[in-house]
């Protein structure tokens, strides 16, 4: 049976807002929205990226795209691009084939334990601990290279605790993190903030997913914070924009 745009749309009703009984913390659904205009669909070379780091990512082109889009947006401002959260490397590679294809002259800083999380406390009922440790630091490398994405430096620790050092004269214009738990995200949130330049932006993975309560909760915990705008995308992430 083929089924036309119409059926597609006359199915949705039938999830569209179901509860889920996923989380005692956050209410969840089946969130469905009603538009239809999907741009990623529509840029080569969007696709022909995300095609190449599919197979090292968890990220979906939604989110993906959101990344893409920011990188140009945000790189005109000046400052670097920090990723804590890479595990593969696929959001950070294409975040820098982004950068790259721009001219832009930031660095694209990668940043992993490349031993899985760490953090996880009793905000995260989805993690233990050393959940994605299936990778390496050689891993992402390899698809840095095959990218050929001379912008891309990778720093292997506990970030900030490790290697933030390394960093700390460094400004930034975006950094994506992506590290499923409370206390790490809010760590990176903690030491990145006064090192963003003002229309940076912070983007958070995570934010509603079953699991990342905790990520949850510290996006919205700190929605209020003076100069910084935060937006809900029901892709899963929360965009957060330093305004001064
Ligand atoms: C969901 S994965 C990242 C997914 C990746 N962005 C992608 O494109 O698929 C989460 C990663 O966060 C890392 N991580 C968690 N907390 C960290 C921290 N404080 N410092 C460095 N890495 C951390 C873990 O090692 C893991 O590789």
């Amino acid at each position: 049976m083929t089924l036309t745009p119409q059926d597609v749309f006359n199915a949705l009703p039938i999830v569209r807002d179901a509860r889920l009984a996923l989380s005692t913390a956050m209410p969840c659904s089946v969130v469905v929205p009603f538009a239809t205009y999907s741009p990623w669909l529509g840029d080569a070379e969007f696709q022909a990226t995300y095609e190449a780091i599919r197979p090292n990512s968890l990220v979906d082109q939604y989110r993906c795209y959101e990344l893409w889009r920011l990188v140009e947006q945000t790189v005109r401002l000046g400052g670097d691009i920090l990723e804590v959260g890479v595990w593969r490397g696929g959001t950070g590679c294409l975040m820098a084939a982004r950068a790259k294809a721009l001219r832009a002259p930031a660095t694209v800083y990668l940043c992993d334990t490349f031993k899985g999380v760490v953090k996880a406390g009793d905000k995260d009922p989805g993690y233990k601990g050393g959940e994605h440790a299936d990778t390496s630091a050689d891993m992402v490398g390899a698809l840095a290279a095959r990218l050929m994405l001379p912008n891309v430096r990778i720093l292997e620790g506990v970030f900030p605790d490790d290697t933030g050092d390394e960093l700390a004269a460094h400004s930034f214009a975006l950094c994506h993190i992506d590290v499923d738990v409370y206390k790490s995200a809010r760590a990176v949130v903690e030491w990145v903030w006064p090192r963003l330049v003002v229309g940076g932006v912070v983007v958070y993975d995570d934010y509603g997913f079953a699991g990342c309560d905790g990520v949850t909760q510290l996006v919205n915990e700190r929605a209020g914070q003076s100069g910084a705008l935060t937006l809900h995308n029901l892709n899963g992430h929360a965009v957060v924009v330093k305004f001064a």
